[in-house]
């Protein structure tokens, strides 16, 4: 990339898009993850060329020398972030700025070249301008936006790659968790830890997830939708799940959640929340919570919900927890008062139907 930080994105219109019909099919019903758009942003990287060859074009498989340095050393990172249809027609994102700051960071962790945040948020507004058909209505329906990087080099030798590509595509999504707004049950994993201290928790890349499936697998046998992980050191403290952080709230509303020691993900959410809940007037805290007390707490009372958050999830309240010594409920296995008005307070920023104090919405058409 020849100065500053932009770059012109070549915008090849898919040939063969969905009929409009065979969308309107798909977007009825889409569920999480399985529907795409028409197009996808392409970018590529070579060390002492920089960024090149930005394009906007159809969605289509990738051809990929098996050599290729991600599919043996999986130096891959990933984003997610929503685009939301608002009442008056028009089309939002939440935070992007933030996403691409976190994009950076995994990338600084995962020894890949930074790309320019510039060019980050402008391929999401070059993708959600195209496939603008393709944001389903309503309260849970919104564009999950799937930013990724991963190192393209054909090369077995094991050093940071000289050559990347960066993509992103585009699913529209209903709620992540089958059955909407209701109580999920989260398994605490005994035998599989997450991220240690100096490892790549804090990344977003593809790894940390790949090595939560086999929990994440455990977690289902035992009925549950969620993992969560205990922190790998002393295997006493909540880290967070498979792919939300955790709250905790208290019997005076006061709000705890795990601190970012470098073995969880920063989740934009979270940091929504924490500001939501301050300026609510509710304490809130960013300390260790120990599974221990965790139990205790849910005994006495005195704590009253829990809940999970992220960008997939939303605000998702738990309802019951399992390990393999036993299970209890969370708020009698009903969704709290704090739970439910933090979601709703969120959702209304996140949909334009609320102020947007802190100008978190960013506006796309
Ligand atoms: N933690 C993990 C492991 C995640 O995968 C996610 C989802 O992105 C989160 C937390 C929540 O992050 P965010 O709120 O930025 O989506
Ligand atoms: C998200 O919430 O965006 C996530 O990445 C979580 C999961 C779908 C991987």
């Amino acid at each position: 990339m020849s100065g500053g930080d932009k770059l012109d994105f070549e915008i090849r219109p898919n040939p063969a898009p969905v009929s409009a019909a065979d969308r309107a099919a798909l977007l009825a019903n889409p569920g999480f993850g399985r529907v795409f758009t028409d197009h996808m942003v392409t970018v590529r990287y070579a060390d002492g060329k920089g960024w090149y060859d930005a394009r906007v074009e159809a969605r289509a498989p990738i051809p990929m020398d098996p050599a290729s340095a991600v599919l043996h050393y999986a130096q891959e990172i990933f984003e997610g972030l929503k685009a939301y249809r608002t009442a008056d027609g028009g089309v939002t994102m939440f935070r992007p700025d933030a996403n691409a700051a976190r994009f950076v960071d995994s990338a600084r962790r995962m020894a890949m070249p930074a790309l320019p945040p510039e060019v980050f948020v402008d391929s999401l507004h070059k993708l959600i301008e195209i496939d603008r058909e393709w944001i389903p209505e309503g309260e849970d329906g919104s564009l999950y936006l799937r930013p990724f990087m991963f190192a393209s080099e054909v090369f077995l030798g094991v050093r940071p790659a000289s050559e990347y590509l960066y993509m992103v595509i585009a699913s529209p999504v209903g709620a992540y968790f089958s059955g909407g707004v209701k109580p999920v049950t989260v398994w605490v994993s005994p035998d599989y830890t997450r991220a240690a201290p100096g490892g790549t928790g804090a990344a977003k890349c593809g790894g940390n997830y790949a090595t939560s499936l086999a929990a994440q697998a455990e977690a289902i046998d035992a009925g549950c939708d969620q993992v969560v992980f205990l922190d790998a050191v002393e295997r006493r403290f909540v880290d967070e799940l498979g792919g939300m952080n955790v709250f905790f709230v208290y019997d005076d509303d006061s709000v705890v959640t795990p601190p970012l020691t470098g073995t969880i993900l920063p989740g934009i959410t979270r940091d929504a929340i924490i500001t939501l809940a301050g300026k609510a007037g509710q304490r809130v805290e960013e300390r260790p919570v120990s599974f221990a007390d965790w139990q205790a707490d849910a005994a006495s009372g005195r704590l009253r919900e829990v809940f999970a958050c992220g960008t997939a999830a939303v605000i998702t309240p738990i309802g019951g927890v399992r390990f393999p010594d036993g299970e209890f409920l969370i708020g009698g296995g009903e969704p709290g008062r704090v739970t439910m008005s933090l979601r709703q307070q969120l959702v209304d920023i996140q949909r334009g139907k609320a102020a947007d104090p802190h100008g978190w919405v960013r506006q796309v058409l």
